[in-house]
C-alpha cells in the first residue's frame, strides 16, 4: 500500500476508511454511524457504538492469550528501581485500583484528578477511571497549586489521586503541601484525595479527606469494565491557550480508541508484543497516547521512565533503556536530543548500547530542528522522523507513516499529512496559499477521529477558540507552509503560546503573574529562543512610577512568583525593566515586534505604532543587557 492511496481512500471514503479501524478493537456493540457532521462541520465518530477503553486495552489482550506478555516495563533511575508488569497483573491492579474507587463512590461520568509523578500507579489510575466509565483529567506534577486549583475548580473532580512525591534529579518535590494549597484556592472541594505513600516522603494524611492508597486498595474488590458511549469523554486534558485560562480538550472514548490503535502501526509501525517507548509524562498529551492508551490498546508493551535523558545518570540514559527492553520505536521531544548533544556531542555514550531493535526515531513537541536531526540521523544511523501534533489531536496531523510507506526525510518538515488531516495553508481571509507560501495551518472540517469535538465545561468555546477565525476550518494555531511535493513544514506558533522544552505555556497566563507584582505597571512577556529549550519566556516590564525596586531584585522576586503560581518549568528567569513599551494608537502592545528585536530577528514597526521614538530606546536598553543583538 502507498502512503498516497492510503490518504487518498480516508479523504474520499472517510466513514468507510475509518469503520474498518474501527473493526480492529473489540467493542461491546459496533457503532451503526460512524460519522456524523453537525451544522457547524463538526464531526461526532462513532457516537453511538458501545465499549470500554480500559476492556480494549487490557481485557481484551488477556482474553486473546496475551496476559502473560509484558504491558508495563518501569524503569526509574531516580529511585533504582525496575519492575515489570504482565497484561494479567495490569488488568488485576486495574480492576482492583477501579474497585477502590468506585468503593470512593465514583461512577460512569465523574471526573477524578490525577496529580501523580511517573510511577505505574499513574497509569494504573487513569485506566481504573476509565474501567469505570469515568473520566480522568491527569495534572502534570510540575504544575504549582493554582494551576492543580483552577482545573479542581473547572473538572470538578469527586477524588483526586495521588502520591507522597515526585523525585526530581536535584530534589524530592513533596505533592501534599501543593495539594493542600490547591485545595485552600479551589472553590470545588473533591470528596476525597487517595495518596500513594512512597518511601521517598511520607505524607500526613488530612482526617476525613484524605486516605492512604495501600490501605484502601487492600480493602476493595475487582470490578468490571462500565461500558459507554463511543461520545463518552474518557478524559479532559487541560492545554494552554491564548487566555490566561487553559482550556479542557475533550477526548471521546471511540474515536481516540480508534485512531490512536490505528497510528500505531501505520505511524509507528508496531505490532503486539514490540515494545515501544515515549519518553514523556503521563501529564502531556504524549504521555497520554503513547505511553499509555496507544501501546496497550496495539497489544504492545509500554516504558514507563521515570528520569531525563541526562542526568539520571548520564546522557546514555536514552540508549541504555532502548538496548535494554529491546525498543522498537522510540519518541521523545527535541529538546531531550538537543540536551544529550550538548552533554555528549560526539555521542560516545551511544557506542556502549546495542540499538539494533530499534527502527526509528520519533520527535514531536516543538519543530525538530534540522542541525539536531542530522546529529541524531548522523550519531544513530537511525530513521529520524518529526511529527507535528496537539493536545486537540492527540495523535499526528502529520507523520512519515513508517508502517504504511516510509517516505524520504526532508530536514525541518514534520512530512505528509496523516490520513484523515486535510491540511491547507490560508491567509487570514480563508484564502488557499500556493505551494511554498506562508500562511495560517488550517484543518478542513471535520477532523479525523480523536480530535476534540468541544471544550469541557463551555459549550461555545471550541467554535469560539478554533472554528471562528477561519469557518469551516479548524484553526491551529501554527504557522508554516506545504511544499512543492506536499511536506508540511510547521514554523511555529501564530499565536501568544509558547513552548518551552516541549512544554505548551501561555505568555497570557505569565503575563498575569507578572502584572499582579505590586510594582509593575504594565508588562509584555515574550519567548526568546533558547539553544536547549526551544523557546524560553522573558518579563519586559514597566515600572509604576515611584516603584523603586531594582531589576535584579524584581527579577527574583517574579521568578518566585511564577514558580509559586505555574511552576518551575516555565523556566522563567529573565526580566528587563523598560521605560515605556511599544503600542499601537489604540493601545494594544506591539509583542510580535518586540519578539523580533530580542530574537534578532528582521521587524517592521507597524505604522499603527504610537510613537515609533520607542522603539530605539526599547534595542539600546535589551542590548545594553545583552538581549537583542
Ligand atoms: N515535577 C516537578 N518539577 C518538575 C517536573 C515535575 N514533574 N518536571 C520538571 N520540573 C522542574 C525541574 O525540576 C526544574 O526545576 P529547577 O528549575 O528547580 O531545576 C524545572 O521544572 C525545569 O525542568 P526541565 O524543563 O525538566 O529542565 P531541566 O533543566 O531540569 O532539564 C531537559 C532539561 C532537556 C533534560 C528536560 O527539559 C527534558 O527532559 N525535556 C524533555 C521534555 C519532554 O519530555 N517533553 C514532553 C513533551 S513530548
Ligand atoms: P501540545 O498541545 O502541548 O502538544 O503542543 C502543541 C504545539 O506544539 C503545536 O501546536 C506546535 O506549536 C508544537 N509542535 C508540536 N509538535 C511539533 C512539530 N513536530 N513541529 C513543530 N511544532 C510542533
Amino acid at each position: 500500500m502507498s502512503y498516497q492511496t492510503e490518504y487518498d481512500r480516508s479523504m474520499q471514503d472517510p466513514e468507510g476508511f475509518w469503520r474498518k479501524q474501527a473493526e480492529a478493537l473489540e467493542w461491546y456493540r459496533f457503532p451503526q454511524q460512524i460519522l456524523h457532521t453537525d451544522a457547524d462541520g463538526i464531526g461526532h465518530w462513532f457516537a453511538d457504538g458501545e465499549m470500554n477503553t480500559a476492556y480494549m486495552a487490557l481485557d481484551h489482550h488477556v482474553k486473546n492469550g496475551r496476559g502473560d506478555q509484558v504491558a508495563i516495563i518501569y524503569d526509574s533511575p531516580v529511585t533504582d528501581t525496575r519492575k515489570q508488569y504482565t497484561y494479567a497483573e495490569l488488568t488485576d491492579a486495574v480492576a482492583r485500583t477501579a474497585g477502590m474507587l468506585a468503593d470512593l463512590g465514583v461512577v460512569k461520568g465523574d471526573r477524578v484528578i490525577i496529580y501523580m509523578p511517573m510511577i505505574p500507579e499513574a497509569v494504573i489510575a487513569m485506566l481504573a477511571v476509565a474501567r469505570l466509565g469515568a473520566i480522568h483529567s491527569v495534572v502534570f506534577g510540575g504544575f504549582a497549586p493554582p494551576e492543580l486549583a483552577v482545573r479542581i475548580d473547572d473538572a470538578k473532580p469527586k477524588v483526586i489521586l495521588t502520591a507522597s512525591c515526585g523525585i526530581e534529579v536535584k530534589r524530592v518535590i513533596e505533592y501534599k503541601p501543593l495539594l493542600d494549597k490547591a485545595f485552600d484556592l479551589a472553590r470545588h472541594k473533591p470528596q476525597s484525595c487517595v495518596i500513594y505513600q512512597r518511601p521517598q516522603a511520607t505524607s500526613q494524611l488530612t482526617a476525613g479527606r484524605d486516605h492512604d492508597w495501600n490501605s484502601l486498595l487492600a480493602q476493595a474488590k475487582p470490578v468490571g469494565c462500565t461500558p459507554v458511549k463511543g461520545s463518552d469523554p474518557l478524559y479532559i486534558l487541560y492545554t494552554s491557550g491564548t487566555t490566561g485560562k487553559p482550556k479542557g480538550v475533550v477526548r471521546e472514548n471511540g474515536g481516540h480508541a480508534v485512531a490512536l490503535n490505528y497510528s500505531m502501526k501505520a505511524i509507528y509501525n508496531v505490532e503486539h508484543g514490540d515494545v515501544f517507548w515515549a519518553a514523556s509524562d503521563v501529564g502531556w498529551v504524549v504521555g497520554h497516547s503513547y505511553i499509555v492508551y496507544g501501546p496497550l490498546l496495539h497489544g504492545c508493551t509500554t516504558v514507563v521512565y521515570e528520569g531525563k535523558p541526562i542526568m539520571t545518570p548520564d546522557a546514555g540514559a536514552l540508549w541504555r533503556v532502548i538496548s535494554e527492553y529491546g525498543v522498537k520505536s522510540f519518541f521523545t521531544a527535541p529538546t531531550a536530543f538537543r540536551a544529550v548533544k550538548k552533554e555528549d556531542p560526539e555521542a560516545k555514550l551511544m557506542a556502549d548500547y546495542d540499538l539494533s531493535k530499534l527502527q526509528v526515531i520519533f520527535s514531536a513537541g516543538e519543530r525538530l530542528d534540522p542541525p539536531t536531526q542530522q546529529w541524531l540521523t548522523e550519531k544513530s544511523g537511525k530513521t529520524v522522523v518529526d511529527h507535528w501534533w496537539q493536545t486537540e489531536t492527540g495523535w499526528g496531523i502529520t507523520a512519515n507513516l513508517w508502517g504504511v510507506e516510509p517516505k524520504p526525510v526532508k530536514l525541518g518538515s514534520s512530512t505528509l499529512p496523516t490520513p484523515g488531516f486535510d491540511v491547507r495553508i490560508l491567509d487570514e481571509s480563508g484564502k488557499q496559499l500556493a505551494r511554498n507560501e506562508q500562511g495560517y495551518i488550517a484543518l478542513k472540517l471535520p477532523l479525523p477521529p480523536s480530535c476534540l469535538n468541544r471544550v469541557w465545561g463551555d459549550d461555545n468555546k471550541f467554535r469560539d477558540s478554533y472554528l471562528q477565525f477561519l469557518p469551516g476550518y479548524y484553526t491551529t494555531g501554527d504557522g508554516g507552509y506545504i511544499d512543492e511535493d506536499g511536506y508540511v513544514f510547521v514554523m511555529g506558533r501564530v499565536d501568544d503560546v509558547i513552548n518551552v522544552a516541549g512544554h505548551r505555556l501561555s505568555t497570557g497566563e505569565i503575563e498575569e503573574v507578572v502584572a499582579a507584582h505590586p510594582s509593575v505597571a504594565e508588562c509584555a512577556v515574550i519567548a526568546r529562543d533558547d539553544e536547549l529549550k526551544g523557546q524560553v519566556p522573558m518579563g519586559l516590564v514597566v515600572l509604576k512610577s515611584g516603584a523603586s525596586i531594582g531589576e535584579e531584585a524584581l527579577q527574583k522576586e517574579l521568578v518566585a512568583r511564577i514558580r509559586d503560581n505555574i511552576g518551575a518549568i516555565a523556566c522563567y528567569k529573565d526580566t528587563v525593566i523598560l521605560k515605556r513599551l511599544p503600542k499601537t494608537r489604540s493601545g494594544k502592545t506591539l509583542r510580535k515586534t518586540l519578539n523580533k528585536i530580542v530574537n534578532g530577528q528582521e521587524y517592521q514597526v507597524p505604522s499603527t505604532i504610537d510613537d515609533p521614538g520607542v522603539i530605539p530606546e526599547i534595542i539600546e536598553t535589551l542590548r545594553s543587557k545583552g538581549y537583542a543583538k
